[in-house]
């Protein structure tokens, strides 16, 4: 497989030029696309709040929702309103890039609330299942969402220069094919239970199981995860990138200080939904697996 980064050598975030239809397709095929130039400015006033303990005790995020409450942040009052002013600086920048980069997607995406990431990756110590420094697609154990689409727009922060170092697999089609003979068979009975236990917040579907079924079996495969096709990729300080986190396969090796913007996209509304994990899926197995008509718990 070619490499799965697509560059782009935009560098202002809002003199994005005319959108081409390729940078949609490149997306919807799971490639990464980055962007070297487009750096989120943090202002001198601000470099202060790059600290670890500007994170809360026990949160793993800083996160701002649309309506400018802020969760999972430490340092004092005057530090917390500057933080909310930093990242939802980032927030606007970056549902800008998105609207201009896919003008198709218009009127179609909810944004979640914005994140920034303080944490350094490398000293994180987590269970196989958590560890995202193995190569994984994203999938939510607790939040079914019936093939509804994850977009993630990310920025490296890290004022010392380090790179965000990522590890980028192969194409979602090709990994699927290859994990999903050892899924374990969705049960109807079992989705009904964990939703009774309130383990997830709606009815788990078969394309949540699956799509959690092949998280799961890629980050247990010691073997794939270092000899499976991969590329790293060092995203610089001063640099973004976009990708559907749900398909591009990642792992997040190296780095601290990022920023991250999550938007969903319903199933179908992709331009071309064919290349969708949840239309892949349904044609490896052979009947549709997502409820009809069922609703995403947020
Ligand atoms: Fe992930």
């Amino acid at each position: 497989m070619p490499s799965p980064i697509v560059e782009l050598d935009l560098d202002d975030w809002g003199a994005t030029p005319e959108a081409r239809p390729e940078w949609t397709a490149a997306v919807e095929a799971g490639k990464v696309l980055w962007f070297p130039r487009l750096a989120f400015a943090v202002r001198p006033d601000e470099r202060a709040l790059l600290r670890e303990n500007m994170l809360a005790p026990k949160s793993r995020n800083v996160s701002l929702s649309a309506d400018g409450v802020l969760k999972g942040a430490g340092g004092d009052g005057a530090e917390q309103a500057s933080l909310a002013a930093m990242v939802g600086r980032f927030r606007a920048q970056a549902l800008a890039l998105v609207d201009a980069l896919f003008p198709a997607y218009r009127g179609a995406l909810t944004a979640a609330p914005t994140s920034f990431r303080p944490r350094r990756v490398e000293t994180r110590r987590q269970s196989v299942r958590a560890d995202d420094r193995r190569m994984h697609v994203d999938a939510f154990p607790s939040r079914p969402n019936y093939g509804e689409r994850i977009l993630r727009v990310f920025a490296n922060i890290n004022p010392e220069g380090a790179p965000r170092v990522w590890r980028v697999g192969g194409d979602f089609e090709s990994v699927a094919r290859h994990f999903l003979p050892g899924a374990k068979p969705y049960r109807a009975w079992q989705a009904r239970a964990l939703q009774a236990l309130h383990v997830t917040k709606s009815l788990r579907s078969e394309y949540d199981h699956l799509m959690l079924q092949l998280h799961d079996r890629m980050k247990y495969d010691e073997r794939w995860q270092q000899q499976g096709e991969q590329w790293r990729v060092p995203f610089a300080a001063g640099s973004c990138w976009v990708c559907y986190s749900d398909q591009a396969v990642h792992a997040v090796m190296e780095g601290q200080y990022m920023m991250e913007q999550t938007l969903y996209l319903p199933p179908g509304r992709e331009a071309n939904p064919a290349a969708s994990p949840l239309q892949i899926l349904t044609r490896l197995v052979g009947r549709p697996l997502a409820g009809v008509g069922a609703g995403v718990a947020r």
